[in-house]
């Protein structure tokens, strides 16, 4: 497995593959690394020959400066991860490197209105650092396709707008939720989960799995209103949203009808701001 901390030594090492029709797939990732991102390598492989991961935590993503600090960087553990997986090169590039006239560089783009719904609500911006990130690195890989998670189902809205708006050649792979065995989507956050928070935490993947086996039973804001119950009286977690919501919009969803429907979760769960989603159709 191949290092590379420069585009320019990522490119020269893929110019020549490409040149011989080999399909390259580019995971993008901040590191602390789990089998949620080990899954996306697998899956990268049945679409492309070789599979480059990037590893890069993201200053302009980050609303709070405090979060950007604590956020997990166990490099050579990651390191490992990925070489036992299988995959080819790894890119882990310097904030300069990405960001060469400095972080606050200008960047904007209408991702449409879904980017202030749901997270785009709670973190201001969130979804231009976002995009801004996986553009530069869509342009330092070149990649045929990219894989995403699931878990971060507002996050593949907005990064398909933004291959949209540039029209790049890319084809975007969403990849299922990992869950543990009880239930928890796994997340480079739940490191940071005490005992008591993990025992916590399960109300988030309980409340949406309420929501999945009783959707043809009940009226959607009955549903939602249950699910928000979850909630009620436990100590140490602080619900931001519940929603069902149409998939492609995130609105609301107005009637069962619609053709795709999601119910979303955001929780603070002790010190922790937990996500977890699951498609109904
Ligand atoms: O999902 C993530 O880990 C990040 O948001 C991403 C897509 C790697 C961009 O920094």
């Amino acid at each position: 497995m191949e290092i590379f901390k420069t585009k320019s030594a990522l490119k020269a090492f893929l110019n020549p593959l490409k040149a011989s029709g080999k399909k390259i797939a580019l995971v993008p990732t901040m590191g602390a690394l789990h089998n949620g991102h080990i899954s996306l390598i697998d899956l990268a492989k049945e679409s492309a020959d070789i599979i480059i991961c990037s590893i890069f935590v993201n200053p302009t993503q980050f609303t709070d400066p405090k979060d950007l600090e604590k956020y997990p960087r166990p490099i050579e553990h990651d390191l490992a991860m990925l070489n036992q997986a299988g995959c080819h090169g790894v890119f882990m590039p310097t904030v300069e490197e990405m960001y060469p006239q400095g972080a606050d560089e200008n960047w904007h783009i209408d991702l449409g209105n879904a980017e202030f719904l749901l997270e785009g609500a709670f973190r201001k911006g969130h979804y231009q650092g976002v995009t801004q990130i996986v553009k530069k690195l869509f342009d330092a890989v070149e990649p045929d396709v990219a894989m995403f998670g699931q878990k971060d189902f507002q996050q593949v809205l907005m990064i398909k707008n933004m291959v949209a708006y540039f029209n790049l050649p890319i084809i975007l792979i969403t990849c299922p939720i990992i869950r543990e065995e009880d239930g928890l989507a796994m997340s480079s956050r739940n490191i940071h989960l005490t005992a008591i928070d993990r025992e916590n935490s399960l109300v988030l993947s309980k409340s949406l799995q309420f929501v999945i086996n009783n959707f043809e039973k009940l009226p959607l804001t009955e549903l939602e209103n249950r699910a928000k119950l979850f909630y009620q009286n436990l100590s140490g977690i602080d619900l931001d949203y519940f929603t069902i919501a149409n998939g492609n919009t995130l609105e609301p969803a107005k009637s069962k009808n619609e053709l795709n429907i999601i119910a979303l979760v955001a929780a603070k769960v002790g010190s922790t701001r937990l996500i977890d989603n699951m498609i109904i159709r």
